[in-house]
């Protein structure tokens, strides 16, 4: 589902990489004498992943039939073995004669569009699908794509191991910001949201999990499989179906959301001791960002590692353990980048930023260091330290995940608390997750709400805390 256009994303840089690319190279819509029907853009139209999401399309609902073949121990490296039959339902948004999905790694074998096989390629990270007759606006179509190849383990932009990672007893599956498309067909960026729902066969023994809650698991012949539903709005990032030596721990919270966490039986009890949290985290994020936004949530802990934590939706997922602010950190999430999810890749410090601040805000509930505590320590970062140097609001795609975007991030977010006062800045938290929740919003969005819901005029404040690559002189 798209619900914002990236028009912003295509001035500048954005409209020159996607000039570059061929499938643009068609006329305008609506010059005479030229075709109606068009290439869909390759991309969603964001400057950091150019060929990220796709144009022309907005995708409904995946359903996810895969697969997995869990890799032999030897010889190494790891490789797993995925089949999937992605069954795809998008609406057109634009007069399509072709339009693309993204793929990585992976053969499709089969495309049928609307019960008929179509004409489909290839070409590097891009599946392209012509579909007969052509799409116009507004049609929807059910996309059936077969594909299937041996799993490795991928790594993003910056080397770090994301997407299907291929482990001992099955496969981590975390997938910021893109790497989605290294284990099904998809629009893989956040401003196209969609539902889920999965049906993974792993070997009998093993367990797959993944986002919202578990339907049921049917063994035969010595293979099981797992069948969940996922019919809360979710950017592809945040999409798992994790598979290895998991137990599953169900229970209802405080506040009523249902509960499942799955633990790694090979780790230690204190890797998973502050899963207990969870119930009183929930209740007190609760008061700040308004209610729970998805009909579950739990956590995977894993005993491989990505070497990081992610907050994918509604079961966060964690490396070998899972530490108390971290804990804290990935359940804010929920609101603070996945209900709410940014725009553009640029916004990202709008997630990390919020869900730092509220690891802040937790240890605070807590009796422990307070929030002022907190910024206290970032702002005692000398001036001259390269901290200061990143562009918060545009770090660029290899600085996503900069300690600056979470930490200088969340001390944006506690000067704001200062400058406008508590009760504007829990309002603005709640109004910022109620109006945008459900799709995705710019840091232009969240500047212009600030003002809106303080009636202040912040435009030297998130110049300063957001633009200006040197630390704040004033707060
Ligand atoms: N999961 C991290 C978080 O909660 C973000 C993240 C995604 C990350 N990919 C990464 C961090 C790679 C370090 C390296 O904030
Ligand atoms: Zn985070």
């Amino acid at each position: 589902m798209n619900t914002r256009s990236m028009r912003l994303a295509l001035a500048g840089t954005a409209a020159l990489a996607l000039a570059m690319t061929p499938a643009l190279a068609g006329a305008a819509p609506g010059n005479p004498g030229e075709p109606r029907f068009q290439e869909g853009d390759p991309g969603a139209g964001d400057p950091y992943f150019p060929l990220a999401g796709n144009g022309g399309i907005d995708v409904l609902h995946y359903d996810l039939d895969l697969t997995y073949q869990l890799p032999e121990p030897e010889p190494a490296p790891l490789e797993g073995q995925l089949d999937g039959v992605a069954t795809i339902e998008l609406r057109a948004t634009q007069d399509l004669h072709r339009f693309n999905l993204d793929l990585r790694g992976l053969t499709a074998t089969k495309v049928v569009v609307n019960g008929k096989s179509m004409r489909f390629d290839q070409v590097d990270n891009e599946l392209r699908i012509s579909p007969r007759p052509k799409l116009k606006t507004g049609d929807e179509a059910t996309v059936e794509v077969t594909y299937g190849g041996a799993t490795t383990r991928p790594t993003d932009i910056e080397g770090a191991l994301y997407g299907w990672v291929t482990t001992r007893d099955g496969a981590m599956v975390v997938s910021e910001p893109d790497g989605s498309a290294t284990w099904f067909p998809v629009s893989d960026h956040p401003t196209d949201k969609a539902t889920y729902a999965y049906e993974i066969t792993v070997p009998e023994g093993s367990v797959a999990v993944a986002n919202g809650l578990l339907e049921g698991s049917e063994t035969a012949d010595g293979q099981t499989t797992w069948t969940w539903d996922a019919p809360d709005p979710m950017a592809a990032y945040l999409a798992t179906a994790t598979v290895g030596d998991f137990e599953l721990d169900s229970y209802v919270a405080e506040n009523g959301t249902p509960i499942i966490d799955a633990v790694d039986p090979a780790l230690p009890d204190s890797a998973s001791a502050n899963l207990a949290l969870t119930s009183d985290m929930l209740v007190f994020f609760e008061g700040s960002f308004g209610p729970y936004p998805f009909n579950s949530y739990g956590a995977i802990v894993d005993d491989d590692s990505v070497g990081y934590a992610l907050e994918t939706q509604t079961r966060s997922f964690f490396s070998r353990r899972a530490g108390e602010s971290t804990v804290a950190h990935e359940l804010a999430h929920q609101w603070m980048g996945n209900h709410v999810s940014p725009g553009r890749w640029a916004d990202i410090w709008l997630n990390e930023g919020w869900a730092s601040y509220a690891s802040w805000m937790w240890s605070e509930e807590q009796g422990r260091a307070s929030a002022q505590d907190s910024f206290e320590d970032v702002m005692s970062i000398p001036a001259d330290d390269d901290f200061w140097d990143v562009v918060v609001a545009d770090p660029g795609p290899l600085c996503l995940f900069c300690g600056a975007i979470y930490d200088r991030g969340a001390a944006t977010l506690h000067a704001l608390r200062v400058e406008i006062g508590d009760d504007a800045f829990f309002e603005l938290a709640k109004t910022w997750v109620e109006q945008y929740g459900g799709g995705s919003a710019t840091t232009a969005d969240f500047s212009a709400l600030a003002e809106e819901v303080s009636g202040q005029d912040l435009d030297a404040f998130f110049q300063m805390w957001l633009y200006d690559a040197e630390k704040p002189t004033d707060w």
